[in-house]
């Protein structure tokens, strides 16, 4: 493994690390207003989500490298604790990073990056309409991380009312359908990631029941050569080892077991690998199944 030593190398060397490594973040679209009422937008990456009751979420102006200057929407929400927190989706990340150019303060980002402003209910700053996502928020506390460039502030805001776009609701209108909602995110140097129906995928939560572990799995599943942790996770997520079923019946292993009767081991690694298979496709009560062959 690289050894970093981050007390060793430069902010901008720290900056290059941590940013690739802790990626992809959500982007939050930050606008503030001045005691003189001037309107600012700005998209933060150090952002996400803390606590759910009370409903905390926090996001960083920095202190420019540079220079060492601090940004408008820190200025901002010192001098006016209240924020709307837009989310940035794939529809609108470019307009989002041309908001990020360092305008003078009393350009109001919207117009610049052609966004829409909408009047928020319960705080000053206005809302911006073409996100799906919109959060009216407090601002509770503002924590500086340091004094050099480089160093965070952190803004911690209460969630007050959230506004969602019907469009990416689910068939009941009851929560928000993850595949309607096209996240988009933030990694290292230029890169950014989108969130769409192809590479979604789903886990199933662990915490309802307690799986057996990786350690109860046989030694023969534990140490395959075919199977990755991921597969692994699956099946040492049942609650306890299954028993062989004498109904089960996979055309598949009859025929492993015809052409690979002379070869134990081949035959194992073949079930391995069409268990493998199997667990790709969610199948992990049938992949068992194969594996206690
Ligand atoms: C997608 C994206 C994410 C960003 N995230 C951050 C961030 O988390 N913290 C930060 O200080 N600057 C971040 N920036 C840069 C700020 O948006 C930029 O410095 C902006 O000019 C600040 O505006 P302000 O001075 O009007 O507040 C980001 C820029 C982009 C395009």
């Amino acid at each position: 493994m690289k050894r970093i030593d981050l007390k060793e190398i430069s902010v901008i060397e720290k900056q290059g690390w941590l940013q690739h490594s802790i990626a992809p973040r959500p982007i939050c679209f930050a606008s503030t207003i001045n005691a003189a009422g001037e309107v600012n937008l700005s998209p933060f990456s150090f952002f996400n989500l803390f606590s759910t009751n009370p409903p905390v979420i926090v996001f960083s102006p920095s202190r420019r490298v540079r220079d060492n200057t601090v940004k408008h929407t820190l200025l901002n929400v010192l001098e006016v604790p209240e924020v709307a927190v837009n989310i940035v989706d794939v529809h609108m990340v470019e307009q989002a990073s041309l908001a990020s150019c360092e305008y003078p303060r009393s350009t109001d980002e919207f117009v610049k990056a052609g966004f829409t402003p909408v009047a928020s209910e319960l705080i000053r700053p206005p809302r911006v309409a073409e996100s799906k996502v919109q959060m009216e928020c407090k601002v509770l506390e503002v924590k500086p991380l340091g004094e050099q460039g480089g160093a965070g502030n952190l803004v911690i805001c209460e969630v007050l009312i959230m506004h969602i776009a019907e469009e990416i609701l689910n068939e009941t209108g009851s929560m928000i359908d993850q595949r309607k909602l096209h996240h988009v995110a933030r990694l290292g140097g230029n890169w950014y990631s989108s969130v769409n129906e192809q590479n979604l995928f789903a886990v199933e939560k662990p915490n309802i029941h307690l799986g057996i572990g990786i350690d109860q799995l046989p030694e023969n599943i534990r140490n395959s050569k075919i199977l990755t942790g991921n597969q692994l996770g699956k099946l040492a997520n049942v609650t306890s080892l299954p028993d062989i079923r004498a109904s089960f019946y996979d055309p598949h292993i009859k025929q492993i077991m015809q052409y690979f009767s002379a070869n134990p081991e081949e035959m194992e690694y073949e079930f391995h690998r069409h268990a493998a298979f199997l667990l790709d496709q969610g199948k992990v009560e049938e992949a068992w199944q194969v594996l206690l062959m």
